[in-house]
């Protein structure tokens, strides 16, 4: 069957009325377009989970600061389209911004304080524009399951609290980080690489990998192995740190002992691209307490 396109919120309902109806599961996956093999993957993990799989294309502009790359952000939805078709979504909702955000539109959520951390710290508001339209997205499409990427790792825990804060009726899948053969963590933010700069971006990655191979070595100090990544990072040329950080899996607080699974953290810019990435850290003894 064809993919269904729809582009208003009327539409989106109506598209999936008969589906629910007849009790078939509905998987969400929110991007932002520019689709690569991350954003695909959350598509396979949604067909392999859900009846029906919708996929949103929204660039989102509450979720980007004054002089943030809004305006740059690549839009290409033709090529966005053939994708989802290829990948056998069900429906594409692609609504314009005057849709998500029309005249006299005045609420906002608020994530709390995991959206002050990190990511948030260096864009103020940015989570809490994630969080507007994720739970927009989450009201219109009213999805059983939504797929998000480990990727954007803090994105994916404030939505997590978002969904349990607000009591919303939508299972919250994360997905792992689909990499490059050499390292580098697929974002449409890649193309803003130049070949130097995307050669200086794979100390993010390398650094990641040597910390985690650290911790599975019995390293357990957390202030060591953050100095160990952002010293890692900073002796690159060409790329400037934003933040390194161990930090607890779940509540994102850095940790000065590793006891319980944690996550490292990084953001830096390249060029005109800012990225991230991170890496799951198991201490030794969090297996010993499975
Ligand atoms: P976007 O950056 O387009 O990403 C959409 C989804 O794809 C997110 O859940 C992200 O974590 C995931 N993703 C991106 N790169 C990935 C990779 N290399 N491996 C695995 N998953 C990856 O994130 C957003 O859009 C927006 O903030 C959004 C949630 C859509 C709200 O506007």
């Amino acid at each position: 069957m064809s993919m269904e396109r729809v582009s208003s919120i009327e539409e989106a309902r109506g598209a999936l009325r008969r589906a629910r109806l007849e009790g078939r599961t509905i998987g969400l996956v929110p991007t932002m377009g520019a689709l690569h093999e991350g954003h695909l993957s959350l598509v396979a993990a949604s067909r392999a989970r859900c009846d029906l799989t919708v996929v949103s294309v929204f660039v989102n502009p509450t979720q980007f600061g004054p002089g943030e790359d809004f305006d740059a952000y690549p839009r290409d939805l033709d090529a966005d389209t053939a994708l989802l078709e290829a990948a056998g979504v069900d429906a594409l909702f692609a609504p314009g911004t005057a849709v998500m955000y029309p005249a006299g539109a005045a609420t906002s959520v608020d994530p709390g304080p995991l959206a002050t951390l990190w990511c948030g710290a260096s864009r103020p508001g940015h989570f809490t524009g994630v969080a507007t339209i994720v739970t927009k997205l989450l009201s219109t499409v009213g999805p059983d399951v939504a797929f998000f990427g480990e990727k954007d790792y803090q994105q994916l825990k404030v939505i997590e609290r978002v969904v349990t804060d607000l009591d919303i009726p939508t299972h919250v899948v994360g997905c792992p980080i689909v990499r490059e053969p050499d390292g580098l963590a697929l974002s449409s933010r890649n193309r803003y690489l130049s070949a130097a700069d995307r050669t200086h971006a794979l100390v993010l990655s390398r650094a990641l990998a040597s910390v985690r191979a650290r911790v599975d070595a019995g390293e357990t100090d957390g202030a060591a192995l953050q100095r160990e990544l952002a010293n890692a990072i900073a002796s690159e040329p060409g790329i400037t740190l934003d933040y390194a950080a161990i930090v607890d899996a779940e509540t994102l607080e850095s940790v000065s002992e590793l006891r319980r699974e944690c996550r490292a953290l990084v953001a830096a810019r390249v060029g005109s691209a800012r990225l991230i990435d991170n890496v799951a850290l198991s201490p030794a003894s969090s297996h010993a307490c499975r």
